[in-house]
C-alpha cells in the first residue's frame, strides 16, 4: 500500500512535542523538507539549561555523553545507519571547528564527537554471539581494518601499529591478573557530548526558522484539542491553544504517559547512571582522558550481570558508567485511552521526587563488582560515586523505534520508543518522521517502525507490561545506601 501524504501544504502549521533527540531532529528535517510553520515546545527551558542534568534537564536526551557504536549483531540496518550518521556527526564537528554559526555559548573549541572507538570485554572466553556477529558485519561492510581481536596477537601488533597502545588495554589488564590481553576493540564511533550535540541540534533547528516554546508553562502540553475525531491542535499548561495539521509527539520517557494508546508497544524504564568525579590534578584523569581511554562495553547483551558500559571523563573529570542489565518501572495507577483503569509506569526523578537520589542496590552491586575487578585504582584512590541517576527511556517490546500515525488519533504522529539507542542517530532520525509527514515509502519505516503489536506467540526483546508485581518494579527493589557508594570502602567489598 503507498503511504498517504499527511501535509501537502508547506505553510500548515505543524507542532512538536518534545526538544530531545526525536523533536530535534524531526523539525530539522521538516524544515530541510520546506516545511516553514514549525513549532517546537518543551517544558525545559533548555536555552537556559543548557541540556544539562545538574540544571534540572531529566530527559534522557539531556546527559553529558552517549555511545556512538555500528556494533549491531545481526541487525545491518541500524549498523547502516550508524555510518550516516557518524558522517554527519563527523561534519558537525568540522562546522564548530571552522567556527560557522556556532551555537550560543559554545566556541570553536568545543567538540560534539569523539572517535576514541569501543573496547568490548566480558568474563567469559572470547566474544559473545552479539558481539561476534557484529565485527563479521562490520568487517563485511568494509571496515575490518577498525576490529581487532585482542587474543589475536596479530591484531595486536596491528593496533599497537595504529597507534593504539592504551586503548588495547584500558583496564591494565596485561599488568595483573592473567597477564594477557582480553575482549575486542571497535574503533568505529565513541562517543558525543550529548548536551552539546542537542544544543548544536536546537540552534541548526532556529537557523532553520524553526520556533521553541521552551518554558516550565508555555511550553508543557496539557491536551490535545480535538474536532470531528481528528487532532487538530494542542493545548499547553498556560491555557493556549496551538493549532496544528500535524501534531508530532516526541516526549522521550513521558510519551506512554501523554499517549496511553502506546500501552503494549513502549513502556517507560530506567537505566541507572553513577557519576565519579576524579579531582582536579590526580594522575587519573590522564589515564581516563578520551584521547587515551575508550568507551567500554562490559557483557554486552550480557542479562543483570552484565549490559555496562562506561565512558572517559568529560571536561569536568567526571567519568560516567551506565548499567541497563536491568530495567526498572515506576509502575503507577493510570487510565487508558477508553477511560479503563492500568498500570502504567512514569518517569521518576531526582528533579520530580526528591528521595530519588540513589539508584537500586542491585545497580550499585553490578557496577561496584566491575569496578573492584577492573578499575580498581578508583577504590585505591578513596574516591566515590559523586553522583547517580536514574535515565528513563522509552522501550518498545521489539526494541525498534516507533514513529508512526496513532491509531485512532488523526493528526498525530509518534516518535518514541528508543528503547536506549536511539541517541546516535539524532543528526538523521527526523528523516523517518519527515518521510511519514510528506507519506513517502521507506523500508525503515515499513518494516521497523510503523505501529504495531506483539503477535500471539512472539517472543519480545523487552518484557514490558510487567505491572507492579515485577522484580524490577521500584516498588520491589531495594535502594542502595550513601555507604555503597563509597568505593573505597573494604568492608562493602568483602559482601561481594
Ligand atoms: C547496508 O549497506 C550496504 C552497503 O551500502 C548494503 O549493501 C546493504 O544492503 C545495507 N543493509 C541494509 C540491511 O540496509
Ligand atoms: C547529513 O549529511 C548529509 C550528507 O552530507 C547531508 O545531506 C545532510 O544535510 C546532513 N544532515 C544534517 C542534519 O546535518
Ligand atoms: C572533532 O573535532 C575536533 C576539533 O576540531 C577534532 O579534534 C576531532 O578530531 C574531531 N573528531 C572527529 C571524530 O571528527
Ligand atoms: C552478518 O554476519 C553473519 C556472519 O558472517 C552473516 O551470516 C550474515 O549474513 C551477516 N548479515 C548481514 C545482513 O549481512
Ligand atoms: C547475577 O549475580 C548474582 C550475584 O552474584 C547471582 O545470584 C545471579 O544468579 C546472577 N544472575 C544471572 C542472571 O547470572
Amino acid at each position: 500500500m503507498t503511504p498517504q501524504p499527511l501535509l501537502t501544504d508547506k505553510n500548515a502549521p505543524i507542532v512538536i512535542v518534545g526538544a530531545g533527540i526525536f523533536g530535534l531532529s524531526s523539525a530539522i528535517h521538516l524544515a530541510q523538507r520546506g516545511f516553514e510553520n514549525i513549532t517546537v515546545f518543551d517544558k525545559q527551558p533548555y536555552h537556559e539549561t543548557l541540556y544539562d542534568f545538574d540544571r534540572g534537564c531529566d530527559a534522557a536526551s539531556a546527559d553529558c555523553n552517549k555511545i556512538i557504536r555500528a556494533a549491531y549483531g545481526h541487525e545491518t540496518w541500524y549498523q547502516n545507519l550508524t555510518f550516516e550518521a557518524i558522517q554527519n556527526w563527523t561534519a558537525w564537528n568540522d562546522s564548530l571547528a571552522r567556527g560557522d554559526d556556532l551555537p550560543p555559548g559554545m566556541t570553536t573549541k568545543d567538540r560534539i564527537y569523539v572517535n576514541c572507538g569501543n573496547y568490548h570485554i566480558g568474563d567469559e572466553k572470547g566474544m559473545n554471539g552479539f558481539e561476534d556477529l557484529s565485527v563479521k558485519n562490520i568487517t563485511a561492510a568494509g571496515y575490518g581494518h577498525t576490529q581487532y581481536l585482542l587474543t589475536d596477537p596479530r591484531d595486536v601488533a596491528r593496533a599497537r601499529r595504529d597507534g593504539l597502545n592504551a586503548a588495547i588495554d584500558p583496564f591494565n589488564l596485561l599488568h595483573k591478573g592473567q597477564g594477557r590481553l582480553s575482549g575486542h576493540l571497535d574503533m568505529v564511533g565513541g562517543f558525543v557530548y550529548a548536551d552539546k550535540a542537542c544544543r548544536f541540534a536546537l540552534h541548526k533547528a532556529q537557523s532553520l526558522g524553526v520556533k521553541f516554546i521552551l518554558d516550565p508553562t508555555a511550553g508543557q502540553f496539557s491536551s490535545f484539542i480535538e474536532e470531528n475525531g481528528a487532532v487538530t491542535g494542542i493545548k499547553t499548561s498556560d491555557g493556549k491553544t496551538h493549532r496544528a495539521a500535524v501534531v508530532i509527539l516526541a516526549c522521550g520517557g513521558w510519551t506512554p504517559t501523554l499517549l496511553p494508546e502506546l500501552d503494549g508497544l513502549c513502556e517507560t524504564t530506567a537505566g541507572s547512571v553513577a557519576m565519579i568525579q576524579i579531582p582536579e590534578g590526580s594522575p587519573l584523569r590522564e589515564r581516563f582522558s578520551p584521547d587515551r581511554f575508550p568507551v567500554w562495553h562490559y557483557k554486552m547483551r550480557g542479562g543483570a550481570n552484565g549490559s555496562l558500559y562506561g565512558f572517559p571523563i568529560d571536561e569536568r573529570g567526571v567519568m560516567k558508567l551506565g548499567y541497563r542489565g536491568t530495567k526498572y518501572t515506576n509502575p503507577t495507577l493510570a487510565t487508558t485511552s477508553d477511560k479503563k483503569t492500568t498500570i502504567r509506569s512514569t518517569p521518576i526523578t531526582a528533579y520530580t521526587r526528591p528521595s530519588i537520589h540513589t539508584l537500586p542496590a542491585k545497580s550499585i552491586q553490578v557496577i561496584r563488582g566491575f569496578l573492584d575487578k577492573y578499575l580498581p585504582e578508583l577504590g585505591a584512590a578513596n574516591l566515590k560515586i559523586t553522583t547517580t541517576r536514574l535515565c528513563w527511556y522509552t522501550d518498545s517490546f521489539d526494541n525498534h523505534f516507533v514513529i508512526d500515525s496513532v491509531p485512532g488519533k488523526a493528526g498525530v504522529i509518534v516518535a518514541t520508543g528508543g528503547s536506549g539507542h536511539a541517541f546516535k542517530f539524532l543528526p538523521i532520525i527526523g528523516r523517518f518522521v519527515a518521510d511519514r509527514v510528506e507519506g513517502r515509502e521507506s523500508d525503515m519505516l515499513e518494516r521497523f517502525f510503523k505501529w504495531r503489536s506483539l503477535n500471539p506467540g512472539e517472543k519480545p526483546h523487552n518484557f514490558i507490561m510487567q505491572g507492579k508485581d515485577s522484580p524490577n518494579s521500584l516498588l520491589n527493589v531495594r535502594m542502595s545506601d550513601e555507604r555503597d557508594l563509597d568505593l573505597g570502602d573494604e568492608g562493602y567489598r568483602a559482601k561481594l
